[in-house]
């Protein structure tokens, strides 16, 4: 069979734009208001038709834009299920719309793909807070001491370490060492929570998510004060007295599942703003209240950047060879070790 001809992408909301993304916006409608579809619909019916060009695959994290995460996207996840999923990617193109780390860590995973993130200044307050100089500062400090790394890091500090971890899996990851101590960077509030529910000694590093610090003790008793009865979750990136506040602490992934699992009648996710959005869609029961926080290095990543991205080929992710096999090792170390285990209520 002949292969059809491919289309000439359009920037209008034309006819033809509006009915070949008629069923994305039945997806989103409860968090994407009608009057603004006209702005997004272009470029998705772009998106989806230079995908099929390129031969790439879109894998978006959970703090995307809906419009991102609900049309456009391929796989979606939190760090660690895009991790995985990074390892099977069956394309020759995998554009990653999050921030820079997750994209290295794709590009680890896939030395011999293409890797493009569409702004190159998507950072992270966490990756920026260490260098690999940190790190062995830190190991000539604690000699033998091994060094669990959140993969919210550079690959120059991963190669530094001896497995990385998320916040999905860091208590199983550390308990997996054997060992009575582990340095844990950079994340110092992440450390405190895994800390909370290991014997196992923590040495932290005093790095913070910007997006996550912000969050008070005082903001959950006032969610609680004005909604009785509320649910709330929180992300291990908050402090300890916040997430000793909440109901349930997990990553973004274990969040939606919790949500997805109890479908609470009113919820507050204490993390970054487009998890609310994300997570209503596939809840329509659920209430959201959002005392939400916006990640500026999420929000870099617009559809308009993806298009351009696949467009022009770029921006293409590269790694330094001198570290990419130790940091290609920590990572691995990490997948090897396998999930935690399902803790039955
Ligand atoms: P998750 O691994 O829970 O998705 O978190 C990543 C992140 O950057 C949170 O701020
Ligand atoms: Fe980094 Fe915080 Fe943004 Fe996550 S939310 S990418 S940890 S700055």
């Amino acid at each position: 069979m002949a292969t059809p001809a491919a289309r000439i992408p359009e920037s209008a909301f034309t006819p033809e734009v509006e009915a070949r993304t008629a069923h994305l916006f039945e997806r989103v409608k409860r968090v994407i208001p009608a009057v603004e579809w006209p702005v997004f619909a272009p470029d998705i019916d772009a998106i989806l038709e230079l995908k099929r060009r390129r031969n790439a695959v879109v894998l978006a994290h959970n703090y995307q834009t809906p419009e991102i995460f609900h049309t456009v996207a391929d796989i979606v996840g939190d760090s660690l299920a895009l991790a995985r999923e990074a390892v099977n990617v069956d394309a020759d193109v995998i554009v990653l719309c999050g921030v820079h780390f997750m994209a290295e860590t794709a590009k680890l995973l896939n030395p011999e793909k293409t890797v493009l993130i569409p702004d190159l200044r998507a950072g992270c307050s966490l990756a920026e807070s260490i260098t690999a100089e940190d790190v062995r500062g830190l190991k000539a400090r604690h000699p033998g001491v091994p060094v669990v790394t959140y993969v919210n890091t550079s690959a120059a500090v991963k190669a530094e370490s001896d497995v990385c971890c998320t916040s999905g899996n860091a208590v199983h990851v550390v308990e997996s060492l054997g060992v009575d101590r582990v340095i844990f960077i950079p994340d110092e509030y992440l450390a405190k929570n895994v800390a909370a529910q290991t014997r196992v000694g923590i040495i932290p590093w005093p790095g913070h998510c910007e997006v996550h610090e912000r969050f008070t003790p005082a903001d959950i008793a006032s969610i609680r004060a004005s909604h009785p009865g509320i649910v709330v979750l929180a992300h291990p990136e908050c402090d300890r007295p916040v997430v000793e506040a909440a109901d349930y602490a997990g990553s973004t992934h274990g969040m939606a599942k919790y949500v997805a699992d109890h479908k609470p009648r009113q919820v507050a996710l204490i993390t970054e703003c487009s998890m609310s959005d994300n997570v209503a869609v596939a809840n329509p029961d659920v209430e959201f209240v959002r005392p939400c926080n916006l990640c500026p290095h999420m929000k870099r990543i617009t559809l308009g950047r993806i298009r351009h991205a696949l467009e022009t080929m770029t921006h293409e992710v590269t790694i330094d060879p001198a570290v990419a096999g130790r940091a290609r090792a920590a990572v691995e170390r990490m997948l090897a070790i396998g999930p935690p285990p399902v803790l039955q209520p």
